[in-house]
């Protein structure tokens, strides 16, 4: 009798215990998404205005939840007017460079509850067939957002395309341009990688990157091998600046956004008018891929894909030499025209 009295007590004392951890649990979680969601942004409107809009949590979780939906093509129309969602042009365009870290920018933008991200890289100034599309097509390409929120793609290659910069000044004359740069050697080798490991994936066999990036008749710098083009960045902008003034540039250090990414994209969120939300919350070092991942909330963070952060081939030192003088006078134009100085040798 005894011994099943103490068992009932055990028991009730076994429920109540997993009530309270569960609770404690849940507290920490709502906690844990608070910082990043509850105060909703005050976003500087296109018009200059500020929007102050407060919505309460429960709404915004449902509306994220509803946005992931629509993103999976799984949510009825109804919804999207009820929640009066749109699909806008973007505000902002992360336009490259090829290897800078476009997709680690993108992704980690999207941290901020104000910005949305078309997922895929969408070539529609770059792509003549795309372009023919026209805007509408375009639209038509971009996530489904509220109507405070921005929208932002990302197209590498555009920073590098002679038709780019006219064709977006056509679409939006005060559009916010992002570029994101590495040192132009080292992002060299990653856009060599990047293809190398393409040219294995189908058993080919390739160059090796001294070859390609040394004129073998000269032994000078190979101006024609295109990741070596890719990195003259003063080049590129140029042309972009016959169309938009410097002021429309917001420049991201590419090798700080890989060591601390936090002060870079806090930049970004001044240069986009948007209140500061991203935190060293959002962000947390993963030893395994060696790089930062992202945290959304206490139950959902995710990592880079594989191909983001590949094994660079070891480069004869003599090679990397050649190549850091010459794009030295290079970067120099480059700092003085974007009122910014990098690290590099
Ligand atoms: P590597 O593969 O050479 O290391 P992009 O997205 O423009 O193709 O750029 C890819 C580069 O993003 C990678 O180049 C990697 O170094 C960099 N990167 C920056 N932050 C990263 C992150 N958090 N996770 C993975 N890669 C990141």
């Amino acid at each position: 009798m005894l011994f099943k009295q103490q068992a009932l007590l055990r028991q009730k004392l076994f429920v109540l215990g997993s009530l309270a951890i569960g609770s404690l649990l849940y507290l920490v979680a709502r906690v844990g998404s608070l910082g990043r969601l509850q105060p909703i942004c005050p976003i500087e409107g296109r018009s200059g205005s500020h929007i102050s809009e407060q919505i309460p949590l429960r709404t915004l979780q449902f509306q994220r939840g509803l946005l992931h939906e629509l993103r999976k093509g799984n949510a009825m129309i109804e919804q999207i007017r009820l929640h009066n969602l749109v699909q806008q042009l973007p505000q902002a365009i992360i336009i490259g460079v090829r290897k800078g870290g476009t997709r680690a920018l993108l992704e980690m933008l999207n941290l901020h509850p104000a910005v949305v991200k078309a997922s895929q890289e969408v070539h529609f100034f770059d792509n003549d067939p795309n372009y023919a599309k026209g805007i509408e097509w375009y639209k038509g390409k971009m996530p489904f957002s509220h109507p405070h929120q921005i929208t932002i793609e990302k197209s590498p290659a555009y920073f590098i395309t002679e038709e780019v910069p006219e064709r977006i000044f056509k679409m939006n004359s005060s559009i916010k341009l992002l570029l994101i740069v590495r040192e132009p050697t080292t992002r060299a080798v990653s856009d060599y990688t990047q293809v190398l490991e393409g040219k294995e994936r189908k058993n080919k066999t390739y160059y090796k990157f001294e070859k390609l990036a040394i004129d073998p008749n000269t032994c000078e710098v190979n101006t024609k091998y295109k990741a070596v083009r890719t990195s003259i960045y003063t080049k590129h902008l140029e042309k972009w600046l016959k169309y938009f003034p410097v002021e429309q540039f917001h420049i991201v250090d590419g090798d700080r956004l890989i060591t601390d990414p936090l002060p870079e994209l806090q930049l970004v969120e001044q240069f986009l008018n948007l209140p500061p939300r991203i935190s060293q919350y959002n962000l947390y070092f993963n030893a395994t891929r060696g790089f930062y991942c992202l945290r959304f909330n206490i139950v959902f963070n995710k990592c880079l894909a594989g191909s983001k952060g590949r094994i660079h081939p070891d480069v004869d030192p003599s090679v990397v030499t050649k190549l850091r003088k010459f794009f030295h006078p290079f970067n120099q134009k480059f700092y003085q025209i974007i009122g910014r100085t990098f690290n590099w040798p």
